[in-house]
């Protein structure tokens, strides 16, 4: 095994080469959808870290934009006129031009690192992210690009992002979900997959554990974006049971041929999900401190 990536130079190549490989499964593996279904997962989130409302962004730029799931599903919800994505892995971008193409969306798209961003100071009225800070070596510095990037009176949103106590509560039903997982496929009657087929391969797939260099807990988060001289700094938490239920699915499937897992399978993964998320916003949301939750979602203004 290679070891744990230390200096800022290795967590940025480790992460190249691990999202490189895991680029062209990603959207299967992550049930990522440019229909109805992922538009309104995409707009709820956004809405709920802006504080319920979302409004229209001229120029947009996403930050580590993976496959395209928030900026080409918020173009054609209609909330930007000009998104532009960047990410530090070349697979990934190629494929969020591919599925921009296959979508008709007008999408400028970068390989750039979220800590040296290619574009002139003020060219964007939104920059936004998700699951991304967490794989970044020195946030201070992307805060101050990302402060830089924006025009005064510009927005920040971060979401995704995983929970000091989230990350730790994930890791119960992961272990469960590895040690039931070949009584779930019998029971099922799915066949085995072979190791890191949904990572791109066992060698890619050894490199996932590498990636994540941060979980945070609120305070942590709303630091960056404090000492960049961002203001209206504000922190939330969201989904605790549908995360718990989404982690055990979700190891339980990683280790079968998804192509052998039945239909009903996977629309109670799906339902179930979804409703929980809706048990999450309606009950535990308004109730409990953000570092309950798994997700810490991040606005700022510039
Ligand atoms: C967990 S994925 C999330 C992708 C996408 N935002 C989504 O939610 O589907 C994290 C993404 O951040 C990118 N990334 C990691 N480190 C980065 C860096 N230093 N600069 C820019 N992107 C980075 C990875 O290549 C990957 O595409």
């Amino acid at each position: 095994m290679s070891p744990a990536p230390v200096t800022a130079e290795e967590i940025r190549d480790v992460n190249t080469r691990y999202h490189d490989g895991a680029a062209a499964g990603y959207d299967a593996k992550w049930g990522i959808d440019f229909g109805e279904i992922g538009r309104t997962q995409v707009l709820g989130k956004l809405r709920k870290a802006l504080g319920g409302t979302l409004g229209h962004y001229g120029r947009s730029l996403e930050v580590g934009a993976g496959t395209g799931s928030f900026s080409l599903n918020l173009s054609q919800a209609g909330g930007v006129g000009e998104p532009t994505c960047t990410d530090m892995a070349p697979g990934m971008v190629a494929t969020l031009e591919r599925n921009a193409q296959r979508l008709g969306i007008d999408v400028t798209a970068r390989v750039a690192d979220a800590g040296a961003l290619p574009f002139p100071d003020a060219s964007f009225d939104l920059v936004l992210g998700h699951a991304v800070l967490h794989h970044l070596p020195d946030l201070d510095q992307a805060c101050r690009e990302f402060r830089r990037v924006l025009r005064p009176g510009g927005v920040a949103v971060f979401a995704g992002e995983p929970s000091r106590h989230g990350d730790r509560i994930a890791s119960v039903p992961k272990r469960a979900a590895a040690r039931v997982a070949p009584a779930w496929r019998r029971m099922l009657g799915a066949r085995p997959a072979p190791e890191g087929h949904s990572d791109g391969g066992a060698e890619n797939h050894k490199l996932e554990s590498m990636v994540d260099v941060h979980a945070f807990d609120p305070g942590a988060l709303a630091r960056g974006p404090k000492a960049a001289g961002f203001t209206d700094v504000r922190v939330r938490g969201e989904e605790l049971l549908a995360n718990w239920f989404g982690w055990a699915n979700r190891g339980l499937e990683a280790t079968a041929d998804p192509d052998t897992v039945p239909l009903a399978w996977k629309l109670y993964a799906y339902h179930g999900y979804i409703g929980l998320q809706h048990v999450d916003r309606l009950l535990l949301e308004p109730r409990l401190p953000p570092a309950i939750f798994y997700n810490l979602m991040v606005t700022a203004r510039a």
